[in-house]
């Protein structure tokens, strides 16, 4: 113990050291700089090739970068054209290296699931090797920080980032932000790593009407409840920075909200790192109608605490103004500045500003056979079984004759989703097609067919008949439908999410030849597809898999993996129902009330979704029982330990997701109907028990109240385990006590 503690204090000298010298560094070149070169630090902007917003006009970036202008820019990739732009920045002055950004989502030349879709996996080491394989990739391509992870919850499938992040739950939400984290961060510093920035500060998923960019006002109880969490947790991971968002929040806009980014993220959290301003979103103050012009904005932007300045050129041009009026104390700039200086030495850019420049290392990260492994292996995972009534899945290997239909069967950039990187001048990125996938899986024996039927958004049926004639001679159909890649993502808001199109005619063609059928839905989002739920026995929700779709999905299709994805979203019947998710909190008159007149409901739909959070099928059924509680009640100092043992009853082995949920009964404020606050994903063998724990502490049990505190309350608590949140298999109860 004493050897610990020695050992312990060590690290914690060379720690205070390092950081110390660090911090020397930092305040050393900050003394060199001008009033210019140091607002320069504070100036991001997009490289010409890539744009994912407005361009700032500017036609002079080389110049300026070689005046120390610009601390950082934004979509440049590749060994090639980064050290082309570090070379400018060795040019200037103090040649302070450039920092280079890039929306590294879900993989760099390997692609993984989008984000939802991995949410859907419920397996965070999954989740952290592939932001991990990300940063190996990007790192060697010249990147230095990812803007990811998106950790907004959202709870409104019509606002087309929902792809972006993790899903409706503010437990699994923090719990995937940290592993993210952890993935692309590894050890800050190493060749291998990038920066994480957590994404988009704070509350952007509660636009109203899921329309992006929309206001966002809710009570400070739910902000902290339910959507601060997550943010916080990736904060907790190490995040070295943050990005503001969009959104107005209970009337301030992000960028310029103190309350936000000074008292909560700098102030109450202790966040060292830096807040890179979203896409021009300190410009967008004035049209927010919150300044009057950009000068004000860059005002309020650096008085709340937004440090870097993307593309809104309000800094570059406003703030040495601002300091001559005394409106903006150069301490404000300094602190800002030294978050940024900070980085650039923590990723050691000061001792070798082409550190992540090396071609050899971009030739052999891009191209390695690990990071193609385990994107197959993560798209599998994420894949969630819906339906499966007549156990038409997994389709034998015998099969003949194969009818592989629909428009997602050959299209390769669909299955990639929103937010591409194009690396350039390397191998483009790679997409195994669903069609390839599956004539790779059953090889010369089996005969595949196929046919369009329709375009995913066409009007025309013309494509019916050779559909039609295709599965004619088929033992089996696959359909394959969804929507497109660029049809959920920023500014991809909708308000009809059925399927478009034909398909859903295409299928009641289909359906009228008699044959099985196995529907593929592709789809950034939750979509909704009552009809086909209702009438069809066998549905997949593919998401969208990244490089390794059609591999993955092939495996599935044929019990090469038994499926294990759970919704990370409720599914609701039709676009009425939004917002609708599962943690919502009872009412006066709840809609189970007996009485059919007076409840909280609707009148011409049930209130249940179509498909709960948390669900998903197997090809293997797992039986819940014993569940045993250490105590029945207990003190907040202390824990309950929960076990139970799982079976797997059926004939395959197979993974489960084990949920584990609590409602506090009564509560100063109302407390939600359940709340997901523990799960273990495991895996059983055909005929095997294993015995799970989970351990409940007085830190499951608090909330917000009104005053917003983290409290408990003495008091009943339902506990509810299951395999999701609607199917509980196991209940019990128990008693905090004062
Ligand atoms: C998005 C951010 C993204 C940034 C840079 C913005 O439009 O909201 O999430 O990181 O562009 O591409």
């Amino acid at each position: 113990m004493k050897k610990l503690t020695a050992l312990a204090f060590v690290f914690a000298s060379v720690f205070a050291f390092s950081q110390e010298s660090v911090d020397q560094k930092v305040e050393n070149l900050l003394k060199k700089m001008t009033l210019e070169e140091k607002i320069g630090q504070l100036n991001q902007y997009t490289g010409d090739n890539a744009a994912t917003g407005p361009i700032t006009i500017n036609a002079n970036k080389q110049n300026e970068i070689k005046k120390g202008l610009i601390g950082s820019m934004l979509n440049i990739m590749g060994t090639k054209y980064t050290r082309q732009y570090q070379d400018l920045a060795m040019q200037s002055r103090l040649k302070i290296p450039l920092l280079f950004g890039l929306d590294v989502i879900h993989g760099y030349k390997t692609t993984f699931p989008i984000p939802l879709a991995e949410a859907a996996s419920w397996d965070l080491d999954a989740m952290e090797l592939s932001a991990r394989i990300a940063a190996v990739e990007a790192a060697a391509s010249g990147i230095h920080w990812t803007f990811a992870p998106m950790a907004d919850i959202s709870r409104d499938p019509r606002w087309g980032r929902v792809m972006e992040g993790a899903g409706e739950d503010t437990y699994l939400g923090s719990k995937i932000a940290y592993a993210r984290v952890k993935g692309f961060q590894g050890n800050l510093g190493d060749v291998n790593s990038v920066m994480a920035c957590v994404k988009h500060f704070a509350a952007y998923g509660a636009a109203v009407g899921g329309r992006d960019y929309n206001s966002v006002d809710m009570s400070n109880r739910m902000l902290w409840e339910t959507y601060l969490p997550p943010y916080k947790s990736a904060l907790d991971a190490g995040a070295a920075t943050f990005m503001n968002s969009f959104n107005d929040l209970n009337g301030i806009p992000a960028t310029g909200n103190s309350y936000l980014l000074r008292d909560i993220l700098k102030g109450k959290w202790n966040f060292q790192g830096f807040v890179v301003s979203d896409w021009g979103s300190i410009g967008e103050m004035v049209a927010h109608g919150y300044v009057k012009d950009n000068k004000e904005a860059a005002l309020s932007a650096i008085t709340a605490g937004s440090d870097m300045d993307m593309e809104s050129n309000a800094y570059r041009y406003n703030l040495e103004q601002l300091v001559k009026e005394n409106k903006v104390p150069v301490a404000l700039i300094d602190d800002a500045v030294k978050r940024i200086l900070r980085k650039k030495f923590e990723l050691g850019l000061f001792d070798d500003p082409y550190k992540f420049c090396s071609l050899e290392r971009e030739q052999a990260a891009l191209n390695n056979p690990e990071h193609t492994k385990a994107a197959r292996a993560i798209a599998t995972k994420s894949i969630v079984l819906l339906k499966n009534e007549r156990d038409v899945l997994p389709l034998s290997k015998g099969l003949k004759t194969i009818a592989f239909i629909g428009p997602m069967v050959k299209p390769k950039r669909d299955n990639h989703g929103f937010w591409a990187v194009d690396v350039k001048d390397v191998d483009s990125t790679y997409i195994v097609s669903q069609w390839e996938g599956l004539v790779n899986k059953v090889g010369k024996k089996t005969k595949v067919l196929y046919a369009k039927g329709c375009g995913v958004e066409d009007k025309s049926k013309e494509g019916f008949a050779d559909a039609l004639n295709v599965a004619s001679q088929a033992e089996v159909i696959i359909l394959s439908i969804g929507e497109n890649f660029n049809k959920s993502g920023e500014a991809k808001s909708k308000s009809n999410l059925q399927l478009p199109g034909v398909q859903v005619e295409l299928i009641k063609e289909l359906q009228k030849t008699g044959k099985p059928i196995v529907i593929l839905i592709n789809a950034g989002r939750p979509l909704i597809f009552d009809w086909v739920a209702d009438n069809m026995p066998t549905i997949v929700y593919t998401w969208w898999l990244g490089s390794e779709a059609g591999n993955a999905i092939a495996d599935v299709l044929f019990g090469d993996y038994n499926p294990s994805g759970k919704l990370p979203m409720t599914f609701p019947r039709t676009e009425g129902q939004i917002p609708i998710y599962y943690n919502h909190f009872s009412t006066g008159r709840p809609s189970f009330n007996e009485d059919k007149n007076y409840k909280s409901a609707y009148i011409d739909l049930p209130t249940t979704p179509k498909f709960p959070f948390g669900y998903g099928l197997s090809y293997t059924t797992f039986e819940y029982s014993n569940l045993k509680l250490s105590k029945k009640t207990m003190k907040n100092n202390e824990s309950i330990t929960v076990s139970l043992n799982i079976t797997n009853t059926g004939s395959v082995k197979g993974e489960e997701v084990v949920q584990l949920y609590l409602k506090d009964r009564f509560g100063s404020v109302v407390r939600p109907i359940s709340e997901l606050k523990d799960f273990q994903k495991i895996t059983l063998n055909r005929g095997e028990t294993k015995t799970i724990q989970f351990t409940i502490d007085n830190q499951k049990l608090s909330f917000y109240n009104n005053a917003l505190e983290f409290v408990s309350e003495p008091g009943d608590f339902d506990l509810m385990v299951g395999s999701s949140s609607a199917d509980i298999r196991l209940k019990d109860s128990f008693e905090l006590v004062k």
